[in-house]
Formats: C-alpha cells, structure tokens, sequence
C-alpha cells in the first residue's frame, strides 16, 4: 500500500513573513491530515522552515541541488549544504529547470544519484511538452526522461525516488490533465518501471502535478496509480493547500 504524499512547491516566491504565515498556517491544521507532507521552500528560508517545523509532521524539501559537494561553484548549493538545515526531499528536473536552465535528461540524473548518495530523496518531474502531447508522443516523452534515470542510477535506486508526473501544459496554467489523462500516464511510468522490476513498481510513488487544487485533487487521488500531488500555485494558500493534504 502507497502512502500518499502531498508536496508544495513554492517555487521562487517567499519571504520571511510570507514563510511565517505559510508554515503556521498549514501547521495548525496537519492533525487531521494522513498524507506525508513536504513542503520545498527557497534556499534562504531553508533555516527558517527547519526551525518551524522541528518536530512536526511537516518535512522540509530543496528545489534544487548541484552535482558537485563542494568548491569552485559560485552561485551554487550541494546536497551537504541543504542536509544541513534538515531537509529530506529535492526537487529534481522540474520542467521549469529543464526549460529554463538547460538540464537534460543526462544532467537530472546525475542529479538524482547525486541526491541518493547524499541520503535524500529526490522528486523526480517528468512530464511531455505540448507540442509532444499533441503529435502522440507523451509516452516516448517520459520513457525517455525514466530510462536515463534508470540507466544512471539502476532501477534498485527507485526504492529511494519520488515521481511526479507532471504534465509541462498542465502547470501553472489552469489546464489540468483529466484523471483518465493523468492515469494513463501514471500507468504507464508504472509500466516503464516494472519491466525492470515488478516490486518496484508497485512501491514507487507517482505523484501528480500541474495545477492541482482543491476542487480537482480528490478525483485525481482517487484513480489507481496517482499516489498524491505536487503542488505549485494552491501551495501558496495555505487553506487551499491543507485541504489538497486532506484529500489522501
Ligand atoms: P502548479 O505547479 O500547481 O502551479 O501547476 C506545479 C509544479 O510546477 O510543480
């Protein structure tokens, strides 16, 4: 039995009052909730989301990490670094670092490995473009993104990874995959992992993502194969996030 997970993504906003009212905000209201929560903040606030969330339900994620542990890297945060203000789960090859920041499936799944040997767990996003949805090729599209991690870090590692499937068209849009869209493709990934190893498969969670809120999350949850959602926008309201948390 999957366990579902609800993940916000905050993504680059925050501030330090904004971190206060967010984080008391959904912590007032975690009694009721079964769900594992992760919220991944900024990097400046890592210290401030620690010292909040010391000795709650609540687990703390980074939305980025370098491949490297130390040194020359101006500019950039390590796994050490963010392990040090308490965090468990990284982000990974979210699209809008693929998009944006040039990582390839290659660079997420160094990333990947990088985060599994430094002891975290990563979140890894895949997901199709629209133009890739529309000529019919999300499924090579995620075998594709899936495979270079499995070649990188072996299918074994996946005991250790989170998946979001997170459709590119879907996020931050309003436009969200229906639940027999977003089951297919869960399926799917399920299926890309079991044809290396059937237990696996069925213990990996694949999480949703792509403008997941309160109005659509209980009948996405409920299909088969999606195991909770990673959440973007509705993960800065604090009520509309802690009702997504209600949902599993
Ligand atoms: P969204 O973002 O919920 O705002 O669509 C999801 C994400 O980018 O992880």
């Amino acid at each position: 039995m999957r366990q579902t997970i609800i993940a916000g993504n905050w993504k680059m906003n925050a501030s330090k009052e904004a971190v206060n009212t967010l984080l008391l905000g959904v912590l007032k209201g975690m009694m009721d909730v079964k769900s594992e929560v992760i919220v991944c903040v900024p990097y400046p606030y890592l210290c401030q989301a620690e010292a909040l969330t010391t000795h709650s339900q609540l687990k703390i994620g980074a939305q980025n990490l370098n491949i490297n542990i130390s040194g020359a890297f101006t500019g950039e945060v390590s796994a050490d670094m963010i392990k040090d203000f308490g965090v468990e789960y990284v982000i990974v090859g979210h699209s809008e670092r693929r998009s944006l920041y040039g990582e390839t499936n290659k660079i997420v799944a160094r990333k990947v490995q990088v985060a599994l040997d430094n002891g975290l767990t990563p979140l890894l996003c895949i997901g199709e473009l629209l133009e890739e949805k529309e000529s019919g090729n999300t499924k090579n599209a995620v075998a594709r993104q899936i495979n270079a991690v499995i070649e990188r870090v072996g299918i074994e590692s996946f005991k250790g990874v989170i998946i979001a499937y997170e459709p590119v068209w879907a996020i931050g849009t309003g436009i969200t995959a229906t639940p027999q869209q977003a089951q297919d493709t869960h399926a799917y990934i399920r299926e890309l992992l079991a044809q290396n190893d059937e237990n696996i498969a069925q213990s990996t969670s694949i999480l949703y993502g792509g403008s997941m809120n309160p109005d659509n999350v209980d009948e996405l949850i409920a299909c088969k194969d999606i195991d909770g959602g990673l959440i973007g926008g509705a993960s800065l309201k604090p009520d509309d996030f802690l009702r997504i948390c209600k949902a599993g």
